[in-house]
């Protein structure tokens, strides 16, 4: 069996977790061969500390890999995935698919949070189509990154629902947390938006995944996001804000608190909570209410282990959970945060499909649907909440196709 060779491209914070991920993918031959990023010190750092090669162009990069892992913040992440495509290499690609980013030239005076929205739609439609085009042309297996598709408990509710044959009617999801740790995500012009893009990505994600599956599991075909209507606020922007020092609040132009409320083309709905004003480590849940069971995925904290530490000491420098504020009291421990909360499982599923050259559970239909689906929730939040309908290349072919 050949080696998957992966190249990384961009050498921060989640980089780390896919290296450690592929590492434990088991079955298939695969690794990390090395990293590139457009700060050459972050690269040569990375590859320091795991013994992977550092490149210092994307064309290097690419002579040497079969797989491009798209790790970059959201603004780059097109141009890398073309280029990727372009040379007939499989992608994975981390949340957000892509999102609006201004031309260098209108950086400066650019503030997302103001700027018109349906001009941004337009862009985003246009280049999930490029996206699209290019990965069809190249062949090229494509993994898009929702880890929280592949947390166990996710995974164990779509079994659910297919054995069961069950039909949901609702759903409500939530990823919130106190402040991102990126420093580039106060800046719609680095993350393509806020807390609707950066977290509210994650349960909006796994609601269209199980909408989906459940259409599969009917024989109906994919059930799709419809229509949504959003309301997005800049909480700890507020004039009568007072900071504790507990949340980040140094968001330059983008929202920190956002609510979707989506339809699905069977009538029925689910609602995705998002923020970064929610303190007690990192607050991500998805609960599903169908016609014959009820279930409530508990993502992060998982509740597995719960330990009491008298004295913040006694833990100095110890992980315990994602963006907690203090290690005193009681904490809800993560066991293994990569397994409970799906890099691990993602990774394996990845690595298996580009193996067997077959589709993975996270593809390029939930990648564009999520980001179609959130980029008409800042038109409709632009509008104060009114309904905005999703483009869906699918549903309009099928349209085109039955006229
Ligand atoms: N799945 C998850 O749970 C999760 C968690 C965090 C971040 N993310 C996603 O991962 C991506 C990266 O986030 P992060 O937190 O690791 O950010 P980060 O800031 O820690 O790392 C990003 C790195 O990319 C580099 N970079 C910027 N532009 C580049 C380019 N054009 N080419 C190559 N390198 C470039 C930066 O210098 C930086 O080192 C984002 O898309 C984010 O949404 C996912």
């Amino acid at each position: 069996m050949k080696t998957i060779r992966i190249g990384v491209a961009g050498a921060g914070y989640i980089a780390g977790y896919h290296h450690e991920c592929v590492a434990r993918v088991y079955g298939v031959r695969s690794e990390v061969v090395g990293v590139l990023d457009v700060v050459p010190e972050r690269s040569r750092a990375f590859a320091e500390q795991r013994g992977v090669s550092a490149f210092r162009t994307i064309e290097e990069m690419l002579e040497h890999v079969d797989v491009v892992d798209v790790c970059t913040p959201p603004y780059a992440h097109k141009e890398v995935i073309l280029q990727a495509a372009g040379a007939g290499k499989d992608i994975i690609c981390e949340k957000p698919l892509m999102g609006y980013a201004p031309t260098m030239d209108d950086a400066e005076s650019f503030r997302g949070n103001v700027a018109p929205k349906q001009p941004m739609l337009d862009e985003v439609l246009q280049g999930l189509e490029e996206i699209r085009r290019a990965v069809t042309a190249s062949k090229s297996v494509f993994c898009y990154a929702e880890n929280c598709i592949y947390a166990p408990p996710v995974q164990r509710e779509r079994d659910l629902i297919d054995r069961s044959g069950a039909q949901i009617l609702r759903m409500i999801g939530e990823e919130s947390h106190k402040g991102n740790l990126a420093a580039y995500s106060s800046f719609w012009k680095y993350a393509c938006g806020g807390s609707l893009i950066s977290t509210g990505s994650h349960p909006l994600g796994v609601l269209l995944y199980l909408k989906r599956a459940e259409g599969q599991a009917n024989g109906t075909g994919p059930i799709c996001p419809l229509t949504v209507s959003a309301r997005t606020h800049q909480l700890t922007g507020i004039p009568e804000y007072r900071d504790k020092g507990f949340l980040r609040c140094d968001y330059f132009d983008v929202e920190d608190y956002g609510w979707m409320h989506v339809t699905f083309d069977d009538g029925t709905v689910g609602d995705v909570v998002t923020g970064a004003t929610v303190l007690g480590g990192t607050y991500d849940y998805i609960e599903v209410f169908a016609n014959n069971h009820r279930s409530r995925c508990r993502i992060n904290p998982t509740n597995l282990l719960d330990t009491y530490n008298p004295g913040d000491d006694g833990f100095k420098d110890i992980y315990l959970l994602e963006m907690t504020s203090t290690q005193e009291g009681w904490s809800n421990v993560a066991p293994d945060e990569y397994w409970t909360i799906g890099y691990q499982p993602e990774m394996q599923d990845f690595l298996e499909c580009i193996y067997k050259r077959s589709k993975p559970q996270s593809d390029l239909d939930i990648a564009v649907d999520v980001t179609a689906t959130i980029y008409s929730a800042y038109l409709s939040a632009e509008r104060g909440g009114a309904e905005v309908h999703i483009y869906n290349a699918e549903r309009s072919s099928s349209i085109d196709a039955s006229i």
